[in-house]
C-alpha cells in the first residue's frame, strides 16, 4: 500500500512505477478502449495526485469508450468522467495529502486523463472534499449521474418547484441520473412519476426508490399538438428529442423542465407556446462545467438534504478495470439499470 501520510507524498515511491489504466485511443469507428500500463509521466498535468478507489460508468463513458459519441477532445486519454479516492500527493495548500475526495466532470476523459486508472492527476480546483456523511464508494455511486440529478433538482426548486404543486416526471428513469433523481425528489417530498422503457422488469425497482407511479413511454401517448393538458409541476429529462418537446408542452403553468440528457436524441423541436402561454421554464443542466463554488455547495447538499436513501439498491453492478471493456454495451443499448461501479483500489 502507498504511504498516504508520508510527508513527501508518494512522488518518488510506487507511483513512479507503472500502474493499470483503461485508455481510449481514437474515436468513431476507430475508438479502442484497452487496458495499458502507464507511468506518472503519461498522465495529464495537475497539482493533485489521487489514488483512485472507485469510478463508475456513465452514459458518456460508454459513448467515449465505444466511439458512439465524440467525447474525447484529444487522444489517447484514460477514460472515466468521475472518480473517488485518496489524495497521495499535492502541491496545493487547500488539498492536503490524505484527503478523501471526489472529482466529477472538469474535463476528465474529455481533455485530461480520467478515473479508470489506479492513479489520477488533476488540478486542485476540480477536487471536492467528501462530505463527512459519504464514504468513497458512496461518492462514486453518486458520481456524475448523481451530481447531475442534484443539479436538476436544485435548479427546479430554485425556479419555484415546491411540494404539493403536482407530480414531477423523470424520464430515462432506470438510468443512473434517473434513479438518483427519483430518490432525491422523493426524499424532498415530491410526487414522482417515473417514465421507463422497462415497465415489465423495473416497476418494483422504481417504486422502491420512491416513484409514486411508473409509466411506460408508450403509455404517455406523445402527440404533436402545440399544447397538451398541463400535468407536470416539474420534469427531469434524460432523453431529449420528442420527449423533451412533449414535456414542455405538458408542463403546468410556471412549471420547469430540466434538460439533462440526450439518450434518445439531441434535437429539440418546439413552438414558443409553452413559454408564452404557460410561462414554462426550460432549465439547462451541465454537471461537467459547474463552477467551483456551486459545485462545492451542491456536494454539501448531496451529503445532507439531497443524500440518496437507496444507493445500495441503485448500485446494480461492480466491475473491475479488467471487466470494464465488456460493460459499456448495455449503456448504449439502453438496457442498463441503476449505477455500475468500477472498483479500482476498492478503499472506502
Ligand atoms: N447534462 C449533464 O451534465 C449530464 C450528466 C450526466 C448524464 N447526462 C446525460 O443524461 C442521460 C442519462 O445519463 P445516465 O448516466 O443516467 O445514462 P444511463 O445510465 O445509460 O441511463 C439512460 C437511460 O435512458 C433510457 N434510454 C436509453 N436509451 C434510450 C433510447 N434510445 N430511447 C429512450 N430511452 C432511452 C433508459 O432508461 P429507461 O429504460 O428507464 O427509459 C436508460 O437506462 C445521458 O444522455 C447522459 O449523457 C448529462
Amino acid at each position: 500500500m502507498l504511504p498516504v501520510d508520508s510527508p513527501r507524498g508518494v512522488g518518488d515511491a510506487e507511483f513512479v512505477q507503472s500502474f493499470d489504466a483503461l485508455r481510449i485511443h481514437g474515436q468513431d469507428a476507430s475508438a479502442d478502449a484497452r487496458l495499458v500500463r502507464l507511468s506518472r509521466d503519461d498522465l495529464s498535468p495537475g497539482d493533485v495526485v489521487i489514488r483512485v478507489a472507485w469510478s463508475g460508468i456513465n452514459y458518456k463513458d460508454a459513448l467515449a469508450a465505444t466511439g458512439k459519441g465524440r467525447i474525447l477532445r484529444r487522444f489517447p486519454l484514460v477514460g472515466g468522467v468521475d472518480l473517488a479516492g485518496l489524495v497521495v500527493e499535492s502541491t496545493h495548500a487547500d488539498v492536503p495529502v490524505g484527503a478523501r475526495v471526489v472529482v466529477t466532470g472538469c474535463g476528465l476523459s474529455e481533455t485530461r486523463d480520467g478515473g479508470y486508472a489506479e492513479f489520477a492527476r488533476v488540478p486542485a480546483d476540480a477536487v471536492v472534499p467528501l462530505p463527512a456523511s459519504l464514504d468513497l464508494r458512496a461518492a462514486a455511486a453518486i458520481g456524475t449521474a448523481g451530481f447531475a440529478a442534484a443539479l436538476a433538482v436544485h435548479r427546479l426548486e430554485h425556479n419555484g418547484l415546491a411540494t404539493g404543486q403536482g407530480p414531477v416526471i423523470v424520464t430515462g428513469a432506470t438510468g443512473g441520473v434517473g434513479s438518483i433523481a427519483i430518490d432525491m425528489l422523493a426524499r424532498r417530498g415530491h410526487e414522482v412519476v417515473a417514465v421507463t422503457g422497462k415497465t415489465a422488469t423495473a416497476g418494483a425497482y422504481l417504486r422502491e426508490l420512491g416513484a409514486a407511479r411508473v409509466v411506460s413511454r408508450e403509455e404517455l401517448g406523445l402527440s404533436d399538438r402545440a399544447l397538451e393538458p398541463a400535468r407536470w409541476a416539474g420534469a427531469v429529462d434524460n432523453l431529449g428529442g420528442a420527449m423533451l418537446s412533449w414535456l414542455l408542452r405538458s408542463c403546468q403553468p410556471w412549471g420547469s423542465v430540466a434538460s439533462v440528457g440526450l439518450a434518445a436524441g439531441s434535437d429539440l423541436s418546439t413552438s414558443v407556446m409553452p413559454f408564452i402561454l404557460r410561462g414554462v421554464n426550460l432549465l439547462g443542466v451541465n454537471s461537467s462545467a459547474t463552477l467551483r463554488e456551486p459545485r462545492l455547495a451542491l456536494w454539501k447538499r448531496i451529503g445532507s438534504d439531497l443524500a440518496p436513501r437507496h444507493l445500495d439498491r441503485i448500485v446494480t453492478d461492480v466491475v473491475s478495470l479488467q471487466e470494464l471493456p465488456g460493460a459499456f454495451a448495455r449503456f448504449i443499448e439502453g438496457s442498463n439499470t441503476g449505477r455500475t461501479l468500477v472498483r479500482i483500489s476498492g478503499e472506502t
